[in-house]
């Protein structure tokens, strides 16, 4: 039985005054029915980890680097994310594949080291809408599936999140046959990669325009076990009901 995940992506949004969010979200969610992480940017994450000492709530990095230190200007690094209280990474997030030309072999280069410095990592894969429209969904997904996850993961150090790019922060998602289509997908391809223990154990999370009012029916898709969540996970007002929803 996989343990349901509401994860909120804050990417480059608040500041300290942000974490007053995270206090009301634990207030509302004292003993909720999935886990609940939040992945602040790097400034937040140590005092983020403190305000939620003792609560339901879990906190995670945005990225980390391939190497272990060094002269890496700006970067942070996995041991880095851990000493300040992360216990969890999302890496491949499709602004980083954009934004920093981040490779699927630097991916997978990312999760090694983060899963041997003790942090589970969240890996995004996902479409643009020119390869959807193309038919080539499960090419590019299936691609970045085996390239981007290392060797070494489990069902404890990996989560997998499907994120339609043309779906984030649009308000657009696909149709609930669409998601089940990539879940299944990725499942089949893990439990063939990792055998069935390991690959029925990993979580598989939507993320893309999730949001209160459709929570509840991309939940009901098999083998969606929970949310990557972006602008709703920035107030607790917006992710409260996401997180009831997989209550
Ligand atoms: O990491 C989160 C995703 O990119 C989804 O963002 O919920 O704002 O569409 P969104």
């Amino acid at each position: 039985m996989r343990q349901k995940m509401a994860a909120g992506n804050w990417k480059m949004n608040g500041t300290s005054a942000s974490l007053d969010a995270l206090q009301a979200l634990a207030k509302a969610h004292p003993a909720p029915g999935c886990e609940i992480l939040i992945c602040p940017p790097a400034p937040l994450i140590h005092r983020a980890a403190q305000s939620a000492a003792g609560t339901a709530i879990t906190i995670g990095g945005q990225d980390c680097h391939s190497a272990p230190s060094g002269a890496h200007t700006g970067d942070t690094s996995a041991e880095m994310l851990r000493d300040a209280g992360a216990r969890y990474v999302i890496l491949g997030h499709s602004e980083r594949r954009s934004d920093h030309h981040e490779t699927s072999a630097e991916v997978r280069a990312k999760a090694r080291l983060a899963m041997e410095t003790g942090l589970a990592t969240i890996i995004c894969v996902g479409e643009t809408l020119t390869q959807r429209e193309a038919a080539n969904t499960l090419d590019i997904i299936g691609g970045q599936l085996s390239e981007s996850v290392p060797d070494l993961a489990t069902g404890e150090n990996l989560v997998i999140a499907y994120e339609p790019i043309w779906a984030i922060g649009t308000g657009k998602i696909p149709t609930m046959a669409q998601i089940g289509e990539v879940h299944d997908f990725l499942r089949t391809r893990l439990e063939a990669r990792f055998g069935p223990g390991v690959g029925r154990s990993v979580r598989l999370l939507y993320g893309g325009s999730v949001k209160g009012n459709n929570a509840a029916e991309i939940f009901a898709v098999p083998n969606v076990d929970g949310a990557l969540v972006g602008g709703a996970s920035l107030t607790a007002e917006d992710f409260s009901p996401i997180i009831t929803a997989l209550d």
